[in-house]
């Protein structure tokens, strides 16, 4: 147990947020981050308020842990907010000026809302609109990347300009990772990429296999897979901007997305899941700097015992 301002503010015992990853951060995934006594989070992008809805009282079911949803703002659907904020304990948003009539949607119906930011003027704004937690977001991270500074100095001016709890997120992976961005002053690290390789994971097995054989050398920050959403740059490896690039078709495959079946446009944002066909090493493979540290595939809550024993190991 680490006790935090975050692992108070919601009713954690670790202050370990999954980043919630379409495809990837499967109910099965959310539950096996709660029940280990962190903040699971699953993500809402492009589901239905009924398909939302669901999901999140299965997971409800599932664990006695905490739990959130995550909206992208660029796909937001406002009828899923009351949803979550009625069923989660944390409603987070990313991609878009923070926005005060959401965040109070999301107290209205009960949650604690947060917002991932890319720069200290983001985080002022989302503090402003009412957030009681921000996540400083570093470019190290793995998926789409607001901002245009690394972690640590990133954190040290959010810190510094606003009250609430920031949690850190954007290349940690690791015990020593957790206890270096503690030490600064977080109160919690969202950790994304070293989830990906988890048992629990929906993430494709050959993205995971890319992810375990990769260094943070092979990642890059691009906009090359903008396809769905433009003008968004993303940290992947780059063995798939060269694969996507090389491919004729303008489909590269197809999956499911909540319920319905979809093709994979070549190039777009889509990252690969266990209901992917098709070329997936020609599809968006999301990974963070962080990736240097993912050499297996592990329990979720074994990653998430390690995370926190290498962190009080690292601080003593
Ligand atoms: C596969 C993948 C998908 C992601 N999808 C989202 C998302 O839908 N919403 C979001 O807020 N962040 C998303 N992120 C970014 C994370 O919130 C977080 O900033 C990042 O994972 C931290 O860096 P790390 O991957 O090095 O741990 C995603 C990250 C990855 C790796």
């Amino acid at each position: 147990m680490i006790d935090t301002p975050f692992t108070r503010l919601v009713g954690a015992t670790v202050p370990i947020q999954l980043a919630a990853m379409p495809g990837v951060s499967t109910p099965e995934l959310v539950v096996a981050v709660a029940d280990a006594g962190g903040l699971g989070m699953f993500p809402a992008t492009l589901l239905s308020p009924s398909v939302l809805e669901q999901t999140l009282d299965q997971i409800g079911e599932k664990t006695s842990g905490v739990f959130g949803v995550n909206f992208l703002m660029p796909f937001l659907d406002p009828d899923c907010v009351a949803v979550a904020a009625r069923r989660s304990r944390f409603v987070e948003f990313f991609y878009g000026e923070p926005d005060a009539k959401l965040v109070a949607q999301v107290h209205a119906n009960g949650a604690v809302a947060c917002w991932q930011v890319g720069s200290l003027d983001e985080a002022i704004a989302a503090e402003r609109a009412g957030c009681e937690v921000v996540v400083a977001q570093g470019t190290e991270a793995g998926g789409h990347v607001r901002g245009r500074t690394s972690l640590l100095p990133l954190l040290s001016e959010v810190l510094d300009g606003v009250g609430v709890p920031v949690v850190a997120a954007g290349g940690i992976a690791t015990g020593r990772d957790l206890a270096a961005v503690l030490g600064c002053g977080a109160a919690g690290a969202r950790i994304g990429t070293r989830f990906v390789a988890s048992t629990e994971s929906g993430a494709h097995p050959s993205y995971v296999r890319a992810l375990i054989s990769a260094t943070a050398a092979d990642t890059c920050l691009t906009e090359a897979f903008s396809v769905m959403w433009p003008d968004a740059p993303h940290r992947v490896l780059r063995s798939a901007i060269t694969a996507a690039t090389a491919h004729a078709e303008g489909v590269v495959g197809e999956t499911r997305v909540g319920d319905q079946t979809m093709a994979v446009p070549r190039l777009s944002v889509i990252c690969p899941s266990t209901e992917t066909t098709g070329h997936i090493e020609a599809m968006a493979l999301y990974a963070g700097e962080s990736v240097s540290n993912v050499r297996s595939v592990r329990p979720a809550g074994e990653i998430v015992a390690e995370l926190v024993s290498g962190a009080a190991a690292a601080r003593s």
